[in-house]
């Protein structure tokens, strides 16, 4: 197995609602969340960051905020390692700096957070427009990245934000969509940037930007069904998934992990370590310099 140089568990639209409340469509997503985190805890995965893009809370209120806190901040205290978070259309801004970012000034100007990973650099936008659905980055954003990417990282830059610069395949993501998409695309275009992590549509989804791959793992709360049967404007489905982001010297590769998942087999350390070398022996040596 190629050893990645980084992995990232990234967490999208958790969306946690008040204490003792279920979302509307009946899931109660602070249990998703500790679900997720559970099943990251108890893998051997050990991630080097945990990322979260967005939709944090339903409503953005202070005690939804401590919600999420209190089912974060134990499992990042044990995992001892950076967790980030971007603003997502359902958050507030004065509300997620006081309760998870220790800035209790109130302030509502947009987020800008950059977090370095030994040699890695992870660059944290905000895309909200408050009040708004849709999402746009501040000229200031983009000059505050433009300024950062000036220097590249050792291992370069993930970039973060919560809506995804891609084009919309439904039709309630493309009337939310982040707006000049292209202005990002210009600062992105021949920097270090490895992929831009986003969320927002709750749906898995690759596509590019300038060259960048950019990736949506798919939500907690909720995901929007890409194939909706004809009759059906619109239909969610319970299908919680997380993703883990793995970069390599020479690449990047994003994988979704469905968490609500029925179970086929498991095999012991051994027996997986027997197939591993069978496949192992029959596969024939890279050539030098391959
Ligand atoms: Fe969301």
């Amino acid at each position: 197995m190629d050893d990645p140089r980084y992995t990232l568990i990234q967490i999208s639209d958790p969306h946690i609602e008040d204490p003792g409340t279920r979302q509307r469509y009946g899931t109660d997503t602070a249990e998703a969340l500790e679900l997720a985190l559970r099943r990251l805890e108890e893998s051997t995965v050990r991630p080097d960051a945990v990322l979260f893009t967005g939709d944090l809370t339903e409503d953005g209120t202070p005690a939804q905020y401590r919600r999420f806190r209190s089912v974060v901040e134990p499992v990042a205290a044990r995992l001892a390692v950076p967790f980030a978070y971007a603003m997502g259309n359902h958050d507030d801004r004065a509300a997620m700096r006081g309760v998870l970012l220790g800035d209790g000034s109130g302030s509502t100007d947009p987020v800008f957070q950059v977090v370095r990973v030994h040699g890695l650099r992870i660059v944290v936008l905000d895309s909200s427009v408050p009040g708004r659905a849709y999402g746009e980055l501040s000229p200031d954003q983009l000059d505050r990245l433009r300024a950062e990417l000036a220097e590249p990282a050792p291992d370069g830059t993930v970039v973060v934000l919560h809506h995804p610069p891609l084009p919309a395949v439904l039709p309630v993501a493309a009337a939310i969509p982040l707006r000049d998409r292209a202005g990002l695309g210009a600062v992105l275009a021949g920097s270090d940037a490895r992929i831009v992590l986003a969320g927002h549509t709750h749906m898995t989804s690759a596509g590019a930007l300038a060259g960048v791959p950019v990736w949506t793992p798919g939500a907690l709360a909720s995901t929007a069904d890409a194939l909706p049967p004809a009759g059906v404007g619109s239909r969610l489905v319970a299908a919680p998934t997380v993703a883990r982001i793995d970069l390599f010297a020479d690449s990047v590769i994003a994988t979704a992990v469905p968490l609500d998942r029925g179970l086929i087999a498991d095999f012991d350390g051994e027996a997986t370590a027997r197939t591993v070398a069978r496949l192992r022996a029959e596969l024939p040596a890279e050539p030098v310099g391959g």
